[in-house]
């Protein structure tokens, strides 16, 4: 069983997919973090990431592992988990994430880890390109200004004091970014579920996803008894 969560920075689907993974006993994947560690990689070799053959070149040859929780992150054994949330590696991943190399190998490794498992993945082309197939696909989105206040309070809680309009219009260029480039843009696969998490808290995100999901699984479970 594979829950895919897709949406733009800063839109909830984060904190919403480790708990919505937790309540059903499922696998976290956050491929986000992936790609965060892949630049992290980059950046400790001192690679411009400009350079897609030195970065791709770089990336090929990186292990990434997971804790069994899915929220600490292994970079060839080292664990980059608090590094990797860093502002260096924010300005940099969405170059790093937009070559075509760089996410064969993360599509690859990601459908190494949670193929066999059920597993709650979250990113960008979860639903599109990772896991077509995926059971249930959600879109989750936000308004801009509820986002870079999430974001604000998330970087707070890290000691890093930044304004709402910095995050604003950093959210504003990763998403054109991150929306644009030629291999697997953010965008909505058209079987998704959106959910718009601007006026709900946490938890709402989290029952609704998972009542989602129950409701549909109990559905088909029954339809299969009676065929
Ligand atoms: O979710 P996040 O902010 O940690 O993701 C970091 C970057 O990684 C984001 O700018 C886009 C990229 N990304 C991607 O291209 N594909 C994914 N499946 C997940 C993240």
């Amino acid at each position: 069983m594979i829950v895919a969560i897709d949406g733009p920075a800063g839109s909830g689907k984060s904190t919403t997919a480790k708990g919505v993974a937790e309540k059903l006993g499922y696998l976290y994947l956050d491929t986000g973090a992936m790609y965060r560690a892949a630049t992290a990689a980059v950046l400790a070799a001192s690679i411009d990431s400009d350079d897609e053959l030195a970065v791709s070149d770089c990336v090929e040859t990186i292990e990434i592992d997971f804790d069994e929780t899915g929220r600490l992150i292994f970079l060839n054994g080292e664990d980059v988990s608090q590094t990797i949330r860093g502002q260096e590696v924010t300005q940099n991943v969405s170059t790093v994430s937009a070559y075509p190399q760089v996410r064969k190998r993360m599509v690859f490794m990601q459908r190494g880890i949670a193929g066999h498992r059920d597993s709650v993945v979250e990113g960008r082309d979860i639903g599109t390109v990772v896991f077509p197939d995926a059971d249930f696909k959600f879109f989750i989105v936000a308004s801009i200004e509820e986002r870079a206040e999430r974001r604000q309070k998330d970087l707070a809680g890290l000691g890093v004091d930044q304004t709402v309009n910095d995050i604003v219009e950093d959210l504003k260029r990763r998403d054109a970014l991150d929306s644009s480039r030629d291999v697997s843009p953010l965008t909505k696969s058209e079987d998704a579920l959106e959910v718009d998490t601007t006026s709900m808290n946490i938890k709402q995100q989290i029952d609704l996803i998972v009542r989602h999901v129950r409701d549909r699984s109990a559905r088909k479970e029954t339809q299969a008894i009676g065929e």
